[in-house]
This record gives C-alpha cells, sequence and structure tokens, in this order.
C-alpha cells in the first residue's frame, strides 16, 4: 500500500514529462513564441522609426521544462498532470523583453495591445506596484492562434517587459534570493528591495537626462 502510494506520482510526473516533450506539444510552444518574436521585431522597427533610436535592447525565450512544470504545480498545490499543467499554468512559454529605457517598456506593452491578431489574456504592472520583494516588470500573458491541419488552439506567452535596469536586478535577484530561501537570513529581503528602489531612482535619472537631451 505505501509502496503504491509512493510509486503513484512519480509516475504522474513521468506521464506529464512524457506528454509535454511529445514533438508536437513543444512544436506548438516554439510556433507561437516564434510569431510573438516576428511580432517584436516588428513592433521594434516600428517604435524604433518614430523615437529615432532603438527601443528594445534583448529578447530571450523558453519553453518550461517538465521538471520546472511539476515544481510549480506542486507549490500551487495543483494536480500535476499535463492537462491540468496546460490550463492553468500561463507561463510554459515565456518571452523575456528588455527595453534600454524605463518609459520604454509602456510604449512596448501598448504596441502589443494594438495587434489584432493576439489576445491580451492578463496584464500585471508590476512596474506601477512593485512586488514585495523589489520585482518590477510588466507582465502580458498573450493569446496566440496556432493552427494545424483544421484545428485551431490559442496558445499562451507569458510576456514580460522590463527596462535594461530591472533586468538586472531580476537576474541578480534570481541568482541570489528568488525561490530560494536567502530571504530569511537577516537584513537580505530588505536589503534587496532598497537595491530596487535605488535602481528605479538610477532608471528614472536616466530617462530625465535622456529627455534633456531629447529636448536640445
Ligand atoms: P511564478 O511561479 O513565480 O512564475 O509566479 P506566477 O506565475 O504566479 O506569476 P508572477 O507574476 O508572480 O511571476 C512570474 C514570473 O515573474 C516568474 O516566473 C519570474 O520570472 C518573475 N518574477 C516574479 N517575481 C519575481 C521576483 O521577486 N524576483 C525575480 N527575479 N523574478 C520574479
Ligand atoms: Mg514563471
Amino acid at each position: 500500500m505505501e509502496k503504491q502510494k509512493l510509486q503513484c506520482p512519480e509516475s504522474r510526473q513521468q506521464e506529464l514529462q512524457k506528454k509535454l516533450e511529445a514533438p508536437m506539444v513543444q512544436l506548438r510552444y516554439a510556433y507561437a513564441i516564434d510569431v510573438i518574436r516576428a511580432k517584436l521585431r516588428m513592433i521594434n522597427a516600428g517604435l524604433t522609426e518614430q523615437n529615432r533610436r532603438q527601443v528594445i535592447r534583448s529578447m530571450s525565450s523558453r519553453i518550461k521544462s517538465a521538471d520546472s512544470v511539476v515544481k510549480k504545480l506542486s507549490r500551487k498545490g495543483q494536480e500535476v498532470t499535463y492537462r491540468t499543467a496546460v490550463s492553468s499554468l500561463n507561463d510554459i512559454a515565456g518571452i523575456r523583453v528588455v527595453c534600454y529605457f524605463c518609459d520604454d517598456i509602456y510604449q512596448v506593452a501598448d504596441a502589443v495591445r494594438r495587434q489584432s491578431d493576439i489576445r491580451v489574456l492578463k496584464e500585471k504592472d508590476y512596474v506601477g506596484s512593485p512586488k514585495k520583494s523589489g520585482y518590477q516588470s510588466i507582465h502580458l500573458i498573450v493569446g496566440v492562434p496556432v493552427t494545424y491541419e483544421d484545428r485551431t488552439r490559442e496558445v499562451r506567452v507569458e510576456l514580460q517587459i522590463r527596462s535594461f535596469a530591472m533586468d538586472y536586478w531580476a537576474e541578480l535577484d534570481t541568482q541570489m534570493c528568488y525561490k530560494k530561501s536567502a530571504g530569511q537570513i537577516e537584513n537580505v529581503e530588505r536589503e534587496i528591495r532598497g537595491y530596487s528602489d535605488v535602481i528605479a531612482k538610477v532608471d528614472n535619472k536616466m530617462l530625465e537626462l535622456r529627455r534633456r537631451i531629447d529636448g536640445m
């Protein structure tokens, strides 16, 4: 009885992994990522022309590994099945867009909202209201229609849009603290949150400076 109980979650994980790693499923997510990346390149070209400077500095993307999917479902207390993963997780496909200045992120987010062939399903503005950790970014969950033969599915992609400075903070936070227990070490949580405020101040100063230079 005990043995059966222990084996069960493992076989469910294997089942989830097998289904998530099926070529057609991976290709569906890869396709949705490619569509949004192509769209973002066009958005960057449009905004670069309008602003007469580059707006997007870099983009990166990933498909969440089966391991991370299992961990996230377990953390959220959800059933560890492929079906639950696909229906409840918004970030199986993810793209990160890093802009030069902190006002650029709103221009990119607005441009994404204006695209008529994709749907913005959810938005989180962690710039207007930073997370308790100090994390700042705009998150858009977009739905991309992916057609294969006669069936169209809406595949969700999590788009994280942030400035170069916000990205610097988030990358170091990920390495040192995020999803780790470093926050329990005295003062770490408060310190990293404080640096996020410092970085945001510099980010805004750089924006002011750019505006002064632009106005010359
Ligand atoms: P996750 O389980 O963290 O993905 O949370 P969620 O899907 O409920 O959404 P949330 O908006 O909280 O976070 C989504 C993503 O934003 C995460 O996967 C991270 O990439 C990033 N993120 C959120 N909070 C933090 C943070 O405090 N620090 C860092 N470095 N990244 C964060
Ligand atoms: Mg995530």
